[in-house]
């Protein structure tokens, strides 16, 4: 939002590059559809009672009735792992190379992150020292403060070091992806937009794991938890634990999800970001006590600054201790494209509820994801969405995109068998927000309750007796009800 610019969600350039994950997680021969990160590499410490967050499969399909794939990874137990051979086979493939190439990317991005800034802090540096001296005199306080910048950027390092310090043993299928022999190809060097993602992520933990993105979840978040609860609170057994299952497309930083976990219910988030995905480990897997540790989310703002002091502030996180959950939740998160992790035939109608903030608008094609939605739904469950139409790749020239309004996107839902049953426009709502600065956005939301109905009926192309019309908004043949087994 710096500038003026629209915010540049992380995952305009990882549609490219973090497709990366998703064809990692592709549904290749194997059935293996995405990166977890395991119980052995985070294997609690002993005396810090926590719920390890698995990142999880959706439960691959052999494709071509393929069975007994050695790929599928189940958690809790039946923990399988690759083939020696089919190892060597992988790290022969170029596209494999390519993915852990890119992998290895975005640990560097993390791990030079602090080199970045320094430059960018040098090359002001340097003008500076070309001004006319009574310029540079009339400067000194900001100079000073181009010190305590460089302060805050070195802490912000630190965590980025840590946040990708389990780098080689991440994921639980990590030896697909991390580059253990040598790399044919040095990986690319991490670019400026790589580098803002990682700026990116810190704004991120303000909005999902600070008490200062408090109000922004309580606009994007509650909504959505309040009419889950109305929606499947009777489903509870009297320790508060629910059989539904929630599925968060598009989860970030996990908060929306966790939330969610927290009452009772059986949760699965889905990211393809490698930038989100190595910060919520982190955060969910790696954070013990409230407020454990500091950034300085705001430190690469420079313009709109009111008071510098705003520019240098520190945010404590977590707000909460992500690790306190119900006994036995079950919380999990795949790394990998939504359409494509949730595109496989054990995905068709496996959800009683989607529950999606600020991500329908993330697609070149959104109808795509909408279609995704209805097709992992269960008859009669719910679609719970919070977010505007910001279209994320409308304004990159390199990449395909249509953008259809609100008005003709209803219709469309609609059309394909979603029962409209809540529909507020213009809700206020806030996106990684600086509180302080002088400029802000704020997006008037669309959020929406939609219920699986029963698809339209096809007409057919030609006329033939034997078709028969089924009612096109009807209720669905299955309650809510029936779907709580
Ligand atoms: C604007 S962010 C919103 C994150 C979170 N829901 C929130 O409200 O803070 C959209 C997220 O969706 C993810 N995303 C976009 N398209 C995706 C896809 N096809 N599969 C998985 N994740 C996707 C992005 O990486 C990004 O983290």
């Amino acid at each position: 939002m710096e500038n003026g610019l629209k915010p540049s969600f992380d995952e305009k350039e990882s549609k490219k590059t973090e497709k990366d994950v998703a064809s990692l997680n592709e549904c290749n021969e194997n059935g293996c559809n995405a990166h977890k990160i395991g119980e052995t590499a985070f294997a609690p410490d002993e005396d810090v009672p926590m719920h390890d967050v698995t990142y999880s499969p959706a439960s691959p399909d052999p494709p071509n009735g393929v069975k007994g794939t050695k790929r599928d990874v189940v958690l809790g137990g039946n923990h399988a792992k690759l083939d020696e051979d089919v190892l060597v086979h992988r790290s022969n493939d170029p596209a494999w190379e390519a993915e852990r190439n890119h992998y290895k990317k975005i640990v560097n991005t993390f791990r030079t992150y602090g080199n970045h800034i320094y430059k960018k802090l040098g090359g002001t540096r340097n003008y500076l020292k070309s001004l006319p001296t009574e310029h540079q005199r009339l400067l000194t306080n900001y100079r000073k403060h181009l010190h305590d910048i460089k302060r805050c950027v070195e802490e912000n390092q630190n965590l980025c070091i840590l946040m990708t310090l389990e780098e080689s043993h991440l994921f639980e299928n990590q030896h697909e992806v991390y580059p253990t022999k040598k790399m044919k190809q040095a990986p690319p060097e991490p670019t400026n937009y790589d580098y803002e993602k990682v700026q990116a992520i810190f704004k991120q933990i303000v909005r999902d794991w600070s008490n200062d993105g408090q109000e922004e979840r309580d606009t994007c978040y509650k909504p959505i938890i309040e009419e889950v609860e109305r929606e499947f609170q009777k489903t509870k057994n009297e320790d508060g634990i629910s059989p539904i299952k929630i599925l968060v497309p598009g989860a970030g930083l996990g908060r929306l999800a966790h939330e969610l976990v927290c009452r009772g219910y059986v949760v699965e988030g889905n990211e393809f970001s490698l930038f989100m995905l190595f910060a919520s480990n982190f955060l969910l897997n790696k954070c013990f006590e409230e407020e454990q540790y500091k950034c300085f989310p705001w430190v690469h703002q420079t313009t709109n600054v009111l008071n510098r002091d705003d520019q240098i502030r520190a945010v404590l996180f977590p707000d909460i201790r992500p690790c306190d959950l119900p006994p036995d939740s079950k919380f999990s998160m795949t790394g990998g494209d939504f359409l494509e992790v949730y595109g496989t035939m054990s995905q068709k109608e496996n959800w009683d509820c989607l529950a999606t903030c600020f991500f329908i608008d993330c697609a070149n094609n959104i109808v795509a994801y909408l279609e995704r939605i209805y097709y992992c739904l269960k008859l009669g469950g719910i679609w719970v969405n919070m977010g505007p139409l910001l279209y994320h790749y409308a304004d990159l020239s390199e990449e395909k995109s249509i953008e259809p309004s609100y008005d003709i996107l209803r219709e469309i839902i609609q059309s394909m068998g979603f029962i409209i049953e809540k529909e507020e426009t213009n809700r206020p709502t806030l996106y990684a927000d600086n509180s302080k600065s002088m400029l802000s956005y704020t997006y008037n939301s669309v959020f929406l309750v939609c219920r699986k109905g029963l698809p339209p009926a096809r007409v057919p192309s030609s006329p033939c007796k034997s078709v028969t019309s089924s009612p096109t908004k009807s209720k669905p043949t299955t309650t809510t009800e029936d779907n709580k087994s």
